[in-house]
This record gives structure tokens, sequence and C-alpha cells, in this order.
């Protein structure tokens, strides 16, 4: 038998993903993707387009294959380097839906029921909820211990989501259906992950509502700022932005969320510490800033653009570099599978 967790690769591993729907905006970067470029090259890197939990809504079969290409092609324009990272989609590897199902079986209903952003999509969604919807956080958690992942980087939203994933790992699988070693002692079957979640563009918030979070679902297009926006839809979003009367510009004003929003954004699409950003703009009217930001975030995405032409100019690359990543993704996962499986006690399958 395979003792388990498997062993541990030479370097921390990461896992991530993002879903396939609609645009990509600045939450999902400075939240997570521009974190995962970091990571890379000195982290065992797994990042996944979540074609799966894309379909948890309703979704455009006409579209979800493009936008999954869309997706892969922009975590590499953002720097994702296909030759030190894994690059692959989730319904690609079989094994994320085959270990969903098991853990399923051994998840309360309440943990689920619980979930804050079930809550709020169920809400949104009115009468017709998928169970999909429900179980969303389980396929997430089966997406995680698949690659025995140490480190999640993920924006501050899907804090609780981490949560469940280790205490299903620890208190469903682990606690009940460890093997023991000669002296007695659990070996673990998953590695409990621990999420990733830095301080600064953890909760990019809406343009358009400094207390509500910068999100795909949000029907207002003009409350988040797509990594695709041409720069003069970056330049209007930002002219239109909600503002407040006071002037200058300030972190931590409980009364001025949109303030702390757009100065915070400032600071990072310029690359300042949150320090310079705010010295430079404390005496500055909201008629001086904008520009400012609209400035440095057209100057951020631009690379991020013509790369993004380049490879959807050649799907075949992406391709190539999604098809690599699903044959090591799987061998990954099978191993993994596998020990669930012997570990709940299955009949293992007859070898071809
Ligand atoms: P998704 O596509 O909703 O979000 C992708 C990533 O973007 C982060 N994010 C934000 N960060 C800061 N400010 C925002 N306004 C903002 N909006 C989104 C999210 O926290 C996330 O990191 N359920 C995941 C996808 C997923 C996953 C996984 C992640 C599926 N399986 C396994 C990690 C590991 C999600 O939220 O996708």
């Amino acid at each position: 038998m395979n003792p388990a967790p498997g062993a541990p690769p030479a370097r921390p591993r990461v896992l991530s993903g993002v879903q396939p729907t609609g645009q990509l905006h600045l939450g999902n970067w400075l939240g997570a993707i521009r974190n995962w470029v970091e990571l890379q090259q000195d982290h065992d890197t797994f990042f996944c387009v979540v074609d799966l939990h894309a379909i948890t809504v309703p979704h455009d079969p006409a579209r979800l294959a493009e936008d999954t290409l869309a997706t892969a092609a922009l975590y590499l324009a953002c720097g994702i380097d296909p030759n030190q990272a894994t690059v692959f989609v989730q319904s690609h590897v079989s094994a994320h839906s085959e270990l969903c199902w098991l853990l399923n079986c051994v998840t309360p209903l309440n943990w689920l029921e619980r979930m804050i952003q079930f809550k709020e999509k169920a809400l949104k969604q009115g009468s017709d909820v998928s169970a999909g919807l429900l179980d969303y956080p389980v396929l997430m958690a089966a997406d995680i211990l698949l690659y025995d992942a140490d480190q999640v980087p993920v924006g501050e939203d899907q804090k609780q989501h981490l949560e469940l994933a280790r205490d299903i790992a620890q208190q469903r699988i682990n606690a009940r259906f460890a093997p023991r070693d000669a002296s007695g002692e659990p070996i673990p079957i998953l590695k409990v992950p621990s999420p990733l979640i830095l301080k600064e563009g953890a909760r990019v918030m809406s343009l358009t509502d400094g207390r509500n979070k910068m999100s795909k679902s949000d029907p207002n297009e003009a409350s988040r700022i797509a990594l695709l926006d041409p720069p003069e839809v970056i330049v209007r979003k930002i002219k239109r932005a909600k503002t407040d009367p006071v002037m200058g510009l300030e972190f931590g004003h409980p009364e001025r969320p949109e303030a702390d929003n757009l100065l915070g954004l400032y600071a990072l699409l310029s690359q300042q510490s949150r320090e310079a950003a705010s010295n430079e703009c404390a005496a500055m009217g909201w008629g001086t800033f904008k520009p400012l930001l609209a400035d440095a975030a057209v100057e951020a995405l631009k690379p991020v653009q013509t790369r993004y032409r380049e490879w959807r100019n050649d799907p075949a690359s992406v391709r190539d570099v999604l098809g690599k990543g699903q044959e090591k993704a799987a061998s990954v996962a099978s191993d993994t599978l596998e020990r669930v499986r012997n570990a709940l006690g299955f009949l293992p399958s007859r070898p071809d």
C-alpha cells in the first residue's frame, strides 16, 4: 500500500484555480493570479481552469469551451510559465469528479448549508438552485486535496471554503479512515492544506459600491475592470466610479470604503507601498486622483493584454500547454484517488 499522504514533493505544493465564467477582473488578478506568478519560482505549482465549477449555475454550452481556452490563455498572459507550473483544465482530469463523490459521502449536509457563498448565490438564483451549487465547496476540496497541496493562494472570499477542505481532510477522512503503522500511529491519507491569503488585494471592492466585492456575477459591468478592457473603457469606468464628497484619499476610514478601495488599487497597480501611495494622494481631490489611477491600471494591464493576444492567436500552443498539464496532473491525482479508495475499502479494479 502506498503510505499516505504521498511522499512530499521537494518544493511545497500549491494549487489554485479560477472559473471560466465571463471575463476575469482586477479582483481575480490582484487577489489570486498575481500571487500565483510569484509562487511558481520556488513552489511546485498546479493551476487549473475550474470548468466543472462553472456549470454549478446556469451556463451557455456554446461558450464553455471558448471561455475555458480564454481563461487558460489569460493565466499564461498574466505570467504563469508553463515550463514551471502545471496548467490544466479541471474536467480533463476525471479524478476531480471521482474524489468529489467520495468526499460527498462523508461531508455533513449542514456543513454545506452554512457556506456563505452558497447562501448568497442561492438567494440570487431564486427557486432553480442546483445540487451542484451546494456541492461546489466539496468539489473545490477535491481539487485541492488531490494534489497534496500545502498552500492554496486565493482571495479572502474563499477562506470559508478552505476551512471546509481542511475539515473534510482532517475530520472526515484522516480521523476516520487512516491506516496505522507498525507502532499504531495513524498514517494520514490526505494532506491538510493552508490558505494563502495576502493582505493586499485579497478583497478588491466594486467600483460602484465600495462595500461590495468586485464580482463577475454583478450585472453592472461598470462595477468591475476586466483584465481585457480596452484603455478607453478602463478610463471611463474609473471616471464614473463611486466617490464621496471628502477631499484627499486615505486608508481605513470606516465611512470611506471607496477611498480605501481605490487607493489600495492605486498602490497595487502602480507597484508602490500603501504608505507611499497614501502620502502621494493624501491631499489630492478625486478629479486629480482618478486619471492617475486610470493611467496606472492601463499601464499595468498593457503587457497582460499584449501577451493575451499572442496566446489567443496561437490556440494550438495553449492546447499543447493544457495537454501536458493534464498528463502531469492526472498522474498525481490518480495516486491520491487510489489512496482514498483503498482507505475507504473499495474492491481494487483488476489490472489491465
Ligand atoms: P472564482 O473564479 O470565483 O475566483 C477566482 C479567484 O479570484 C479571487 N477573487 C477575488 N480576490 C480579491 N477580490 C475580489 N473581489 C475577488 N473576486 C474573486 C477568489 O478568491 C479566487 O481566488 N472557488 C474558487 C475557484 C476554485 C478554487 C479551487 C480555488 C475551484 N477550485 C481550488 C482554489 C483551489 C473561486 O472563487 O473562483
